[in-house]
C-alpha cells in the first residue's frame, strides 16, 4: 500500500502541515505542496533534482531500470517498428495512428514543410560562419512574423495547426542553415521522399547533379530521430513548457527551447562528444581523460556521459551503438577509428570505480556524433538535428500543459539571501 499523505512536523512548535501524496501511473509518487505557500513556507530544490513541475502522460523514464516508454511504449519497439512521423503522432495524439490517420498526417506534414518566402532573407542577415543553432533560434523565432494565424494558443485547433507546422518546417531551417554556412543554394523540400529522405536531399542535395538518399542510412537517420523525440522535462523541454506557460507563440516557445537545448550539457553533448574524442586521439590517452574527469580541479567531464535521471545504461544510447555498427557497416568504415575509440573509452569507464560509483553510463549522446559523423553530417549540425526531432516532444508537451484546465503561469519562487533592508546612501556619501 502506498502512503497518502505525509505530515511535516516543526522543532519550534508550529502546528505541523498535512500534505497530500498522489500517485501516478508508473514511477515515483509526489507530495502535493500547492497549499504549502499559504503557510508561510517554500521548499527548496535548485534544478528540480526532487520536483515534479508538472503531470504528464507522454514519456515515462524510469533512471533506475534503464527504461524509456513513449506513451506506453518501450522506445526499442518504436525504434525497431515505427518511423518517426508515427512516433511524433503518437507522441502529439496519444495513439499510434492506423493507416488512414497516418497517411492524412504525412501529407498534412508534407503540405507544411516549405517556409514563407520572405524568411530566405532573414538567413541573409547571418554571417556564413553563424552556427546552425544560432540561425535555428532565429529562423524558428521570427516565424512568429509570419504565421500570425497560429498566434491564438487557447484554440485547440489553432494549437495542432502550429504544432504541425513546427514538426514540418524545423527541418528545413537546419537544413538551410547548413546550407548557408556551405554557400550552397538552399534544395526546396520533396514530396515523394519520406521525412528522413527529404531531410538528407535537402542536406546534401545540389541543383547540378542527381541526388538519391542511401536507404540504409536514411532509416537509420530517421531512427535517430526516433530516439530523441521526447524525454520527460528535460531543461529544453521545461524552457518551452514554462515560456508557454505564458501564453507566449509556439514558434517563440519553441525558439527558446532550441536555445536551451543548444548547451554542452544538455543537447550539445553529441558535438561535444564527438570534439572530445577528436582530442583523444588514441586509446593510449584515455587514461589520461578519465583522470581529468575525475578530478575536481579540473572542469573536465566526460562529454556523453553521465545523466540526471539514468542510473543506468540509456536504453537510447544501445540502440544507438547498433545503429553505429549498421552505418559504419553500409559506409564501409567498420574500422573507424572514433568508433573504436569509443567502445574502449565505453569498456574503460565503464569498469572504473569512479564511474561505477556515481553511476555514469553512457547517454543518448555518446554514439549519436559517430553515427551523424560516418553519414556526412558535420559536427555543427549534430545539435541542429537532434532539435528537429526534439521539436515532436516539445510541441506535444507544450499543448499538453495549454489543454490542461489548471495551466498557470510557471513563477517560481526563492531562498533569498540577499542585503536585509537598509537606507539609500546619497553618491557623495559613499
Ligand atoms: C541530454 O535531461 C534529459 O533528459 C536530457 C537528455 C534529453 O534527451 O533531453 O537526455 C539529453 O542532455 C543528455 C546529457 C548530455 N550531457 C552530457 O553528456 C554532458 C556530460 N554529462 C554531465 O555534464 C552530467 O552528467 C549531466 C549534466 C548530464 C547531469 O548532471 P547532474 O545530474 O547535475 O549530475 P551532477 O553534475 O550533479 O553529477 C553528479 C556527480 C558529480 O560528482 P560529485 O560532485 O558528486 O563528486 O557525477 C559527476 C559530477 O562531477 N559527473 C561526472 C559526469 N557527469 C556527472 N563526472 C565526469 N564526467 C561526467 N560526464
Amino acid at each position: 500500500m502506498k502512503p497518502t499523505k505525509v505530515t511535516l512536523t516543526f522543532d519550534d512548535g508550529s502546528a505541523p502541515i498535512d500534505l497530500p501524496i498522489v500517485s501516478g501511473n508508473l514511477g515515483a509518487s509526489v507530495i502535493d505542496i500547492r497549499q504549502l505557500g499559504k503557510h508561510g513556507i517554500f521548499t527548496y530544490d535548485p534544478g528540480f533534482l526532487s520536483t515534479a513541475s508538472c503531470s504528464s502522460e507522454i514519456t515515462y523514464i524510469d533512471g533506475d531500470e534503464g527504461l524509456l516508454y513513449y506513451r506506453g511504449y518501450p522506445i526499442q519497439q518504436l525504434a525497431e517498428h515505427c518511423d518517426f512521423l508515427e512516433v511524433s503522432y503518437l507522441l502529439m495524439h496519444g495513439e499510434l495512428p492506423n493507416q488512414a490517420q497516418k497517411e492524412t498526417f504525412v501529407g498534412t506534414i508534407n503540405r507544411h514543410t516549405m517556409l514563407h518566402d520572405q524568411l530566405n532573407n532573414i538567413f541573409r542577415g547571418f554571417r556564413r560562419d553563424a552556427h546552425p543553432m544560432a540561425v535555428m533560434v532565429g529562423v524558428v523565432g521570427s516565424m512568429s512574423a509570419f504565421y500570425n494565424d497560429s498566434m491564438d494558443v487557447r484554440d485547440p485547433k489553432v494549437r495542432e495547426v502550429a504544432a504541425y507546422r513546427l514538426l514540418a518546417k524545423v527541418p528545413t531551417v537546419a537544413a538551410w542553415s547548413y546550407k548557408y554556412n556551405l554557400g550552397q543554394p538552399f534544395m526546396y523540400p520533396q514530396k515523394r521522399y519520406n521525412f528522413a529522405e527529404n531531410f538528407m536531399h535537402m542536406m546534401f542535395a545540389t541543383p547540378t547533379e542527381d541526388y538519391e538518399p542511401n536507404p540504409v542510412l536514411a532509416k537509420a537517420f530517421d531512427r535517430i530521430l526516433i530516439l530523441h523525440a521526447d524525454h520527460e522535462q528535460n531543461a529544453s523541454t521545461s524552457t518551452v513548457r514554462l515560456a508557454g506557460s505564458s501564453g507566449a507563440n509556439p514558434f517563440a516557445c519553441v525558439a527558446a527551447g532550441i536555445a536551451s537545448l543548444w548547451g554542452p550539457a544538455h543537447g550539445g553533448a553529441n558535438e561535444a562528444t564527438l570534439k572530445m574524442l577528436e582530442e583523444i586521439g588514441d586509446v593510449s590517452r584515455i587514461g589520461e581523460y578519465i583522470k581529468r574527469a575525475k578530478d575536481k580541479t579540473d572542469s573536465f567531464r566526460l562529454m556523453g556521459f553521465g545523466h540526471r535521471v539514468y542510473r543506468n545504461m540509456d536504453p537510447r544510447a544501445a540502440i544507438m551503438r547498433e545503429t553505429c555498427h549498421q552505418v559504419l557497416d553500409e559506409m564501409g568504415l567498420n574500422d573507424d577509428p572514433m568508433f573504436k575509440l569509443a567502445l574502449k573509452l565505453e569498456q574503460i569507464a565503464l569498469e572504473d570505480e569512479y564511474f561505477v560509483s556515481k553511476q555514469l553510463y553512457p547517454n543518448v549522446d555518446f554514439y549519436s556524433g559517430i553515427v551523424m559523423r560516418a553519414m556526412g553530417i558535420p559536427n555543427s549540425m549534430f545539435t541542429a538535428i537532434f532539435a528537429l526531432a526534439r521539436t515532436a516532444g516539445w510541441v506535444a508537451q507544450w499543448n499538453e500543459m495549454l489543454s490542461d484546465p489548471e495551466a498557470r503561469i510557471g513563477r517560481p519562487r526563492q531562498l533569498y539571501t540577499g542585503a536585509p533592508r537598509r537606507e539609500f546612501v546619497s553618491l557623495d556619501k559613499r
